[in-house]
């Protein structure tokens, strides 16, 4: 064979390889993309939860499932089946989530079951209205309250539990619980539970604790951090920031519960 039929040959072999390849790759796409949104949906469902756990359990439960006399459950088949139309909203479910949520809700609906924090009874959410969230973050919890409708319409048995999952039974669960209903959440990073940048993480705090301030033990120093943050300054912190007020808001058995819990962090 001469040089140039090979050239040929191999240039169509080339050729003909690559418009398959192309052929293959167009057939496959509308499945990649089909991949790609889910993969975007769940992700958005998880980073949801992340503002969920933050901003929206001390009202609503630690798993979305309401607390009684203070907000409603948003994970139950009334508020999946019922609820828009009860309200008379014209549109999807989502778009209520997301519009309640944006401006907050001034009066309860039902005052008599639910009086969340009293006048709002559920402040403004969207920063646009001077609220803490933004629109993707907004987005993002709607995404993960619909994520309960399969199993709020009993089509799957459970859901998976993005929420950590908390026993109340415990000291050490109940302390959890504490920790975001007081709102330790909004300033303190605990891996998994919460982001809040103001304060220092407190992931191995129940470690570190021990050797703080000499003469404390870890119960002792947490107790005192939490009742009289200016006796001990965390290096590279103000001090005036911590909220000095826990002494009184807390009951002893919240403080117990909360030390608890911390202690746990190791
Ligand atoms: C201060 C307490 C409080 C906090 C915090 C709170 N909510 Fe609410 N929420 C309420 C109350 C009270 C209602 C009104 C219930 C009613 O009108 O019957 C409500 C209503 C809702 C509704 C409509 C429910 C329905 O059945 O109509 C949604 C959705 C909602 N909240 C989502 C959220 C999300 C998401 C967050 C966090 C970003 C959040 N809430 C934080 C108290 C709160
Ligand atoms: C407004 C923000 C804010 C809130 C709310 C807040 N903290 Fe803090 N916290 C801080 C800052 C800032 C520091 C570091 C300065 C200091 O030591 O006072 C701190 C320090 C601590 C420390 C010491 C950490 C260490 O590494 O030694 C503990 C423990 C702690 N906080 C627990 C809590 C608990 C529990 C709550 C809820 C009851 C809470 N905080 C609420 C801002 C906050």
């Amino acid at each position: 064979m001469k040089r140039v039929q090979l050239e040929i040959i191999l240039g169509t072999v080339f050729v003909l390889l690559s418009a398959a390849i192309m052929i293959v790759l167009g057939i496959r796409e509308p499945q990649r993309l089909a991949d790609y949104e889910v993969q975007q949906r769940a992700e958005e469902i998880e980073f949801g939860a992340s503002v969920f756990v933050t901003n929206c359990t001390r009202c609503h439960g630690t798993q979305a499932q309401g607390i009684t006399g203070i907000a409603p459950s948003l994970r139950d088949n009334h508020f999946f089946t019922q609820r828009i139309a009860e309200v008379g909203w014209g549109a999807g479910l989502e778009d209520y989530i997301v519009s309640v949520v944006t401006t907050g809700r001034q009066v309860s609906t039902r005052p008599q079951l639910y009086v969340g924090g009293g006048t709002p009874a559920m402040p403004t959410w969207s920063e646009k209205f001077g609220g803490p969230l933004r629109d993707d973050q907004i987005r993002a919890v709607a995404a993960f309250i619909m994520n309960f409708e399969p199993y709020a319409l009993g089509q799957v048995p459970t859901v998976e539990p993005l929420l950590p999952v908390v026993d109340e039974s415990t000291p050490e669960g109940r302390g959890q619980v504490v920790f975001l209903q007081a709102g330790c959440n909004a300033c303190h990073t605990i891996s998994g539970l919460s982001t809040g940048t103001i304060g220092p993480v407190l992931d191995g705090v129940g470690l570190r604790a021990a050797t703080r301030v000499e003469g404390l033990t870890a119960e002792e120093y947490i107790h005192q951090s939490i009742i009289e943050p200016s006796a001990y300054v965390v290096e590279g912190y103000a001090d005036g920031l911590m909220p000095q007020t826990f002494a009184e808001t807390l009951t002893e058995e919240q403080i117990a519960d909360l030390i608890a819990f911390l202690l746990t962090l190791q």
